[in-house]
């Protein structure tokens, strides 16, 4: 079906959305990438085929109107609580069964389809009160988030174009289209604060007139969907769950500079979203909504992926124009920047996915409600992938300036097991690592900075009292000296150095000296690398040196890892108030380090000791420590 003109796309947006409303009820069973992996595949089937074999089920074709008594099955996007996959959500009473497999389908048909029963095992049930939650909303994960660019994943089909349309869906394209000009669109950019979600931070309408002001004809739009920080996955979700948004988005920053090209660039280790982006290019060109003349106005714009093969280091601007063109992935210095000179020599506008996907929201809300969230210099909501020792772990949405405790506690549920609360790393590897006096600091550009960390593109990863921070920079350290392009100097040997530095130090064999060094040389990376990811590489190192020295002397001078986690610098040892002398331990070491008569408290010989670990898991009284 070809839309030619507002009007179609107007009736048409009208039809579905009147075709949704008329189901009784809609189950929505997760197809994100987390929960496919746990089964949810298995369990749409299974809903089909017993839905239908009840005489209930409508194939979803939103362009036909459906009957009352009528129950849908879709496959949504990810709905960020991946933890709890595979997730099924009813409409429109917002009802949500967590961890549902093949076999609960049946009793789901028949007590929630038939009978509008609920039924509990299949609850979210908050750890923290053992409360039983029964809709999304009330679920204490969902209830502090504003999902603005999340707004419809998990909530629609995003394989089906109709589904997008019957939300609003390329109405933005179309008033864009019809109402405005490329500098009211930017004017309007400019106004709503916008500030690209890919790491930097740079104000999206600024960026735009950049490219806006070069001369034509050929300019060009990039969406980064790299996403390579370890760990993250809120543009991966976008473009699974919801793919015609940063299309439609694409499309609205083509116009506002005068591009009619554009290209989708997502590693190939995301091929859900890159099979879900195809589809969404392919129904778009169908409809009439991507190619020659879009609705009618002479407006123009088509739109290819280029797989990426995984490289952090192509996620930065310039790396990934490279690796568009062919070439190798390698940064190279700016100016020129990529708006005046970027893909084939043209003027390149850079967006990150979640970038693009808020375009929609604020061509059709306006600059002052998407700007009323946030903070005065950081605008709107952000995506993060909130992980680590937390209760919930997952997908979050939040306006900017948000707390960090708010974030960790209110939505995280705090800590796992009990545990005391250390550290949040935020921002992947070019973000830092902060304490708990940093817990009320809002989740803001300017003031994430201002502490040495970033927002970055959105990784939180929480950290309780038995991570060692030392390891946590070492861990960092070593991500970026592998994904170092080996360009510059500073950044290539220099990466090496500090995860030798880094090695050294969790190895119990680091001075005081070997800390002045660290530092010294942190600081001559940062000024020294030619790109983003040698600048920012030593963030984990010098927040941690900051915020957690003590635990690095420990480490060089008193050669103790506090947390007992640096496996070198762990010294197992029998308390002997606690021993009974059961002689379990001795018979289970495999260095022989372990002796004592039966009955009477046993020793370990540290000297023969391999720090194996096998004598404290096999002792049934709790008597062995590590200290
Ligand atoms: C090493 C490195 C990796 C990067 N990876 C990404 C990425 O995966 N996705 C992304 O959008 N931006 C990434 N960036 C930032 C991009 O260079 C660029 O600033 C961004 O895509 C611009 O989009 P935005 O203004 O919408 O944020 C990376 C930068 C560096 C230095
Ligand atoms: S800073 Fe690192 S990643 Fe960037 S160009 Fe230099 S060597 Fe390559
Ligand atoms: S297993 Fe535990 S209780 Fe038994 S001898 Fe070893 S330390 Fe003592
Ligand atoms: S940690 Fe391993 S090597 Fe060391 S005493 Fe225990 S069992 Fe023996
Ligand atoms: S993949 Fe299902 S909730 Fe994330």
């Amino acid at each position: 079906m070809l839309i030619k003109t507002h009007e179609d796309l107007k009736k048409l947006s009208e039809k579905a959305k009147a075709a949704l409303e008329q189901y009784k009820s809609r189950i929505l069973v997760c197809a994100g990438t987390g929960c496919v992996a746990n089964g949810s595949l298995k369990v749409y089937d299974a809903l089909v085929k017993m839905v239908k074999e009840k005489g209930l089920l409508v194939e979803v074709d939103l362009v036909e109107e459906v009957g009352h008594d009528n129950v849908g099955v879709t496959k949504s996007g990810c709905h960020g609580f991946c933890q709890m996959g595979p997730l099924v959500r009813f409409e429109p009473s917002g009802l949500l069964y967590c961890k549902v497999k093949e076999e609960d389908v049946e009793e789901i048909v028949n007590t929630t389809v038939v009978n509008n029963g609920v039924i509990e095992r299949l609850l979210y049930e908050d750890p923290n009160t053992g409360e039983k939650i029964t809709t999304q909303d009330e679920n204490p994960f969902y209830k502090r988030q504003v999902r603005v660019t999340l707004r419809y994943c998990g909530r629609i089909d995003p394989e089906n174009i109709y589904d997008y349309i019957a939300h609003r869906g390329y109405r933005a394209l179309s008033k864009v289209l019809q109402e405005m000009t490329p500098e009211t669109v930017i004017k309007e950019i400019t106004e709503s604060g916008l500030r690209g979600r890919g790491g930097g931070g740079f104000p999206t309408g600024r960026k735009w007139s950049f490219a806006a002001a070069q001369p034509g004809p050929k300019k060009y739009v990039i969406c980064n969907g790299d996403e390579g920080d370890p760990g993250a996955f809120m543009d991966r979700s976008v473009m699974e769950g919801n793919p015609h948004s940063v299309l439609e988005g694409m499309m609205i920053a083509g116009f506002a500079i005068g591009a009619d090209e554009g290209y989708i660039y997502a590693r190939a280790e995301y091929p859900l979203a890159i099979k879900r982006m195809r589809k969404a290019i392919a129904d778009a060109e169908a409809h009439g909504l991507l190619g020659e003349n879009i609705l009618g106005t002479g407006f123009n714009f088509k739109i290819h992926i280029k797989e990426g093969a995984g490289a952090f280091v192509c996620g930065e601007e310039t790396a990934l124009i490279a690796s568009i063109e062919g070439e190798r992935g390698m940064p190279r210095p700016r100016p020129p920047f990529p708006a005046v000179k970027g893909l084939w020599g043209c003027p390149t506008i850079i967006n990150n996915v979640e970038t693009l996907a808020n375009l929609r929201y604020i061509i059709n809300n306006g600059a002052a409600l998407f700007k009323s969230y946030g903070t005065a210099t950081s605008a709107g909501t952000k995506t993060f992938a909130l992980a680590g020792q937390v209760q919930n772990t997952g997908l979050v949405e939040v306006p900017m300036g948000m707390t960090l405790r708010e974030v960790v506690f209110d939505i995280g549920g705090g800590l796992r097991d009990g545990k005391k609360y250390k550290s949040v790393q935020i921002g992947g590897p070019s973000g830092g690592c902060l304490t708990e006096e940093n817990l009320d600091l809002p989740l803001d550009y300017d003031e994430l900075l201002k502490v040495g960390a970033m927002v970055g593109s959105g990784g939180l990863v929480v950290m309780g009292e038995d991570t060692c921070m030392v390891e946590t920079a070492k861990f960092f350290m070593g991500f970026v000296q592998n994904e170092s392009c080996g360009k510059c100097v500073p950044c290539r040997e220099g990466t090496k150095q500090l995860l030798a530095l880094l090695t050294k130090i969790t190895e119990g064999k680091g001075t005081e000296d070997d800390l002045v060094l660290l530092e010294e040389l942190a600081q001559n990376v940062k000024a020294g690398s030619l790109c983003g990811l040698g600048k920012t590489a030593p963030n984990p190192v010098l927040t941690t040196l900051r915020y957690f020295r003590d635990e690095y002397l420990a480490h060089v001078r008193d050669k103790k890892c506090p947390a007992g986690a640096c496996q070198a610098l762990k010294e197992y040892y029998i308390d002997p108030e606690k021993c009974k002398g059961c002689t379990v331990c001795a018979r289970v070491c495999p260095a022989n380090a372990i002796t004592g008569d039966k009955k009477q408290p046993h020793v370990i010989n540290v000297e023969l000791c391999l720090k194996c670990g096998a004598c404290m898991e096999k002792c049934k009284f709790g008597s062995i420590i590590i200290r």
